[in-house]
């Protein structure tokens, strides 16, 4: 698929909303349904118990390192509004594109390993899309090496965290994503530490401090980590034996694109 004539065309009327067939117009408004009424989160600790709520699935519950549709209703219905256009650069499974579809709003999703139809193929690192055109950007990339995403050298998940180049590759996608993001709209950027093999790797706070180059942060939130594949009898009683902690929550960063035509701290 070719995705720059995606980009080509943001911005501009022939974009419009993505074109539903009757089967995506029923999930569409089923998905509508079960988000409607999902209570938006009011403190800095989420925690959602299914990856998607109710009987609708938005992305696959069975793959690994499926976002929560939970955090992207959140930010979807938080800091955009319908017809807005939404961006999920890393989008595995498609959780960002079935929530945002779902609650009317414009979205594009990309993947370096597209695993369904709309999903186009690209490299976070180089955005087919304009300058300042998009109204939320979420990312959830790979933390590290622990699970194979795919066997492209450019996939982000091919480096450990550790390396060097781990965080170089994560600064080249927040890179693109301030260019495109319109002034004062918003990114969601979702990021677990790791503790591997004795050593623990502070990826979390290595990363904001990197994203607040770009971006004004304006919260942090805890999100539970459940579902994982360690959550199980045998890693706890490893973990209380061998003195180390099991990850229990991923970090949610919510920041905004400065606007550079507005002296710098005032945001509303
Ligand atoms: C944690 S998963 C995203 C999960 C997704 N939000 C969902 O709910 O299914 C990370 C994704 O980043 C993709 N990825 C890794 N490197 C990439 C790159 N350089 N450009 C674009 N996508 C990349 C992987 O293929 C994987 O699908």
């Amino acid at each position: 698929m070719n995705a720059s004539k995606y980009g080509a065309g943001l911005g501009l009327s022939h974009m419009g909303a993505v074109a539903l067939s009757k089967s995506d117009l029923y999930l569409s408004l089923k998905g509508w349904d079960a988000l409607r009424d999902f209570d938006l989160e009011a403190t800095t600790l989420w925690d959602f118990p299914a990856q998607s709520p109710g009987s609708v699935e938005f992305g696959d519950h069975h793959f690994n390192g499926v976002t929560p549709a939970g955090i992207v209703t959140n930010l979807v219905r938080r800091y955009t509004r319908p017809g807005d256009l939404v961006v999920d650069a890393l989008a595995g499974s498609g959780t960002t594109l079935d929530v945002a579809r779902s609650l009317g709003r414009r979205v594009l999703a990309f993947d370096l390993a597209p695993r369904r139809p709309d999903i186009i193929r690209n490299d976070a690192r180089r955005l087919p899309l304009p300058d300042d055109s998009v109204d939320l950007h979420f990312a959830d990339p790979p933390y590290s090496d622990n699970i194979l995403y795919s066997d492209d050298p450019a996939c982000l998940g091919r480096a450990g965290c550790r390396e060097d180049s781990f965080l170089e590759s994560l600064e080249a996608v927040a890179r693109e994503i301030h260019r495109t993001l319109k002034p004062r709209h918003v990114l969601g950027w979702l990021i677990s530490d790791e503790y591997r093999r004795g050593r623990f790797t502070p990826l979390g706070f290595q990363t904001f401090e990197m994203l607040a180059k770009y971006f004004a942060p304006m919260d942090v939130v805890s999100v539970v980590r459940r579902h994982d594949r360690s959550a199980n009898p045998m890693w706890e009683h490893r973990a209380r034996r061998y003195g180390f902690y099991l990850r229990g929550f991923k970090y949610l960063f919510i920041l905004r694109k400065p606007d550079s035509r507005v002296a710098e701290g005032v945001f509303e």
